[in-house]
């Protein structure tokens, strides 16, 4: 795991329709440079994903979920329209629901009236846009507590006394645990396990994970015929060139997504369309034509292997809600 963060707190309650916000910055901007710089230097270039959500990559991410061959997003929200009662009576009601990766907010907000969340806490590394969608949801609902954090969990889930000492409930839906490793994801579960412990109260997990299935519909919905996806990846680039000062050309990469059946994970990549070299200060890296840089990789689990996971990481009573077609998966799982 990256980084180390150093937390830079500027919580400001201002007026009832202003949430708090507290921006946890990665300080060193020498750390992010060594990390990128890092992946790009290795002999496979590698990025991490969370590089691909400056404030246009989560406007992007946006106009992803509305394609037709990007399925995770709509059969995900049909799972919940269909068992959301169900899974309040599991998880019962007046938790401080923290949403990991929220993104615009939309689809715990959704779920604001059946859960009956005592407090609403928000995290995201995007966190001009996080910023944006918490306000414009504030305004909607001016005495409801609520808290934008902005912090990149995948250093350390660290979260602040702020968030308060009520029961846990994380949500954390869209398939985001897939961009880990399985064996990062089960450190992350541990520690989201850990977390829910320090609430009052029996928390919990409810998390929407995408299944394996035919290569063919996975690998469209990372290749989209409109190139949205391939826009998302190439945006990657010019928030790099932002983070590093390089001088990556977006002219010359293409995106490629594969489904890497032995891994069983959907990869997505950027390739030179011609032999080229990019340069920062203090670096450069030539690349070949054809060459790559392995942006994103999104894990795809079974019911079995991801309740296996759930349990090693701590947690117990796991519940799985399927689609018909079984092609998503909404679990609840008790701390
Ligand atoms: C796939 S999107 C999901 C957004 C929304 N929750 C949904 O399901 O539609 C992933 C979200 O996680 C955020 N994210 C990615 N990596 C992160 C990290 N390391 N720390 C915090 N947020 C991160 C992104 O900015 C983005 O909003």
């Amino acid at each position: 795991m990256p980084n180390k963060l150093i937390a830079n707190k500027t919580a400001n309650k201002t007026a009832k329709s202003q949430p708090v916000f507290i921006q946890r910055y990665i300080e060193n901007k020498d750390e992010v440079r060594a990390e990128l710089q890092q992946g790009l230097l290795a002999r496979a270039a590698t990025t991490m994903p969370k590089y691909l959500y400056d404030a246009l990559g989560s406007r992007l991410f946006e106009a992803i979920t509305e394609l037709p061959e990007y399925y995770p997003t709509r059969v995900e929200a049909s799972i919940f329209e269909q068992f959301l009662p169900e899974m309040a009576a599991v998880a019962g009601l007046g938790h401080t629901l923290i949403d990991l990766g929220a993104g615009n907010c939309e689809k715990a907000a959704r779920m604001f009236e059946t859960l009956r969340p005592a407090k609403y806490v928000a995290v995201d590394i995007s966190v001009d846009f996080l910023k944006q969608a918490l306000t414009t949801l504030q305004r909607q609902s001016p005495d409801f507590p609520m808290l934008g954090l902005g912090m990149d969990f995948s250093a350390s889930l660290d979260l602040p006394s702020e968030i308060g000492t009520g029961s846990r409930l994380f949500f954390y839906p869209g398939s985001s645990i897939g961009n880990f490793t399985p064996a990062d994801a089960l450190l992350f579960l541990r520690q989201i396990h850990i977390a829910c412990k320090q609430g009052a109260g029996q928390g919990g997990l409810l998390i929407g994970v995408d299944l394996v299935k035919s290569s063919t519909v996975l690998q469209a919905a990372y290749d989209d015929a409109l190139g949205v996806t391939a826009a998302f990846n190439r945006n990657m680039l010019l928030h790099i060139n932002q983070l590093l000062g390089s001088d990556f050309n977006i002219a010359q990469w293409q995106h490629r997504a594969l489904f890497n059946t032995k891994l069983s994970r959907i990869e997505m990549h950027l390739d030179a369309t011609e032999e080229l070299t990019v340069r920062w200060d203090g670096g450069e890296r030539k690349f070949a034509k054809n060459e790559g840089i392995h942006t994103e990789n999104s894990y795809k689990y079974t019911v079995e292997s991801f309740s296996q996971l759930l349990k090693n990481a701590g947690f117990q009573d796991v519940k799985p809600w399927q689609d018909a077609k079984q092609q998503f998966c909404v679990f609840w799982a008790k701390a």
